[in-house]
């Protein structure tokens, strides 16, 4: 689906640093302790991608020289929303570089028959506390975790809203897109397909990004 690449808002990573990690993320041999370290240096390099129209005031700063600097205050207050499990894994990447940006988890699992989203855990106050929520969430694959969470943010009245991944299917990609044309997308891959019903015992299941990383939360945590 040549598409997903060309709409609005939909911005695939074509950075050497992130293609060469995300290589070593997709390898089975890669041990769970480099595929933290990994989805954590990607993560920064997409936060630096996510992150360049976010709003600024202006001050003066003093420097050694006796004089006043221009500078820039974040003026924007950024929520940064992982979904659970596997968002947890982006959480620290993000935060060492916005260290005052809130943190609201949403608990969201695919049902494993429909793949629908379930929700969880939800605990956001009943108004919005933030100008940008960025969502957290390693695989984007029928998109439906990631549109249940953008439904959930607009409702609770965040203004803008963005989506921030490793791995999207095409298929997500257009569902979250065809959901939310407003929530600016930042993966640092587009693949090439989702797995259809399993034929055989050794098949994958049904709704897993291909070629992929297999589960994401499975390996950040071993428990796969
Ligand atoms: C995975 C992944 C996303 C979701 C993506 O989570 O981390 O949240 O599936 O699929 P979708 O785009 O089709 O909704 P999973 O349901 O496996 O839960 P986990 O993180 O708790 O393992």
């Amino acid at each position: 689906m040549q598409g997903a690449r060309k709409m609005q808002n939909v911005h695939e990573s074509q950075h050497p640093l992130i293609k060469h990690k995300l290589t070593r993320l997709r390898d089975p041999q890669t041990h769970p302790v480099e595929f933290r370290e990994l989805v954590e240096e990607i993560a920064t390099l997409l936060a630096y991608e996510a992150t360049q129209d976010i709003r600024t005031t202006p001050v003066r700063v003093p420097t050694p020289l006796n004089v006043e600097a221009e500078g820039v205050e974040i003026a924007d207050r950024i929520g940064l929303v992982p979904i659970l499990r596997a968002g947890l894994g982006m959480v620290s990447a993000f935060l060492n570089l916005m260290p005052i940006a809130q943190v609201w988890h949403l608990g969201l699992y695919r049902d494993e028959e429909t793949l629908a989203p379930v929700a969880y855990y939800n605990k956001l106050p009943p108004r919005a506390t933030v100008d940008v929520a960025i969502i957290l969430d390693p695989m984007l694959a029928t998109g439906g975790s990631a549109s249940a969470a953008a439904t959930v943010l607009k409702e609770w009245g965040v203004p803008r809203i963005k989506f921030v991944g490793l791995l999207a299917a095409p298929e997500g990609i257009a569902h979250l897109h065809t959901e939310h044309p407003d929530v600016s997308i930042y993966v640092a891959h587009i693949d090439d397909h989702l797995t259809p019903e399993p034929q055989r015992p050794d098949d994958p299941p049904r709704g897993f990004i291909v070629p992929g990383l297999g589960d994401a939360g499975d390996r950040l945590f071993g428990t796969g």
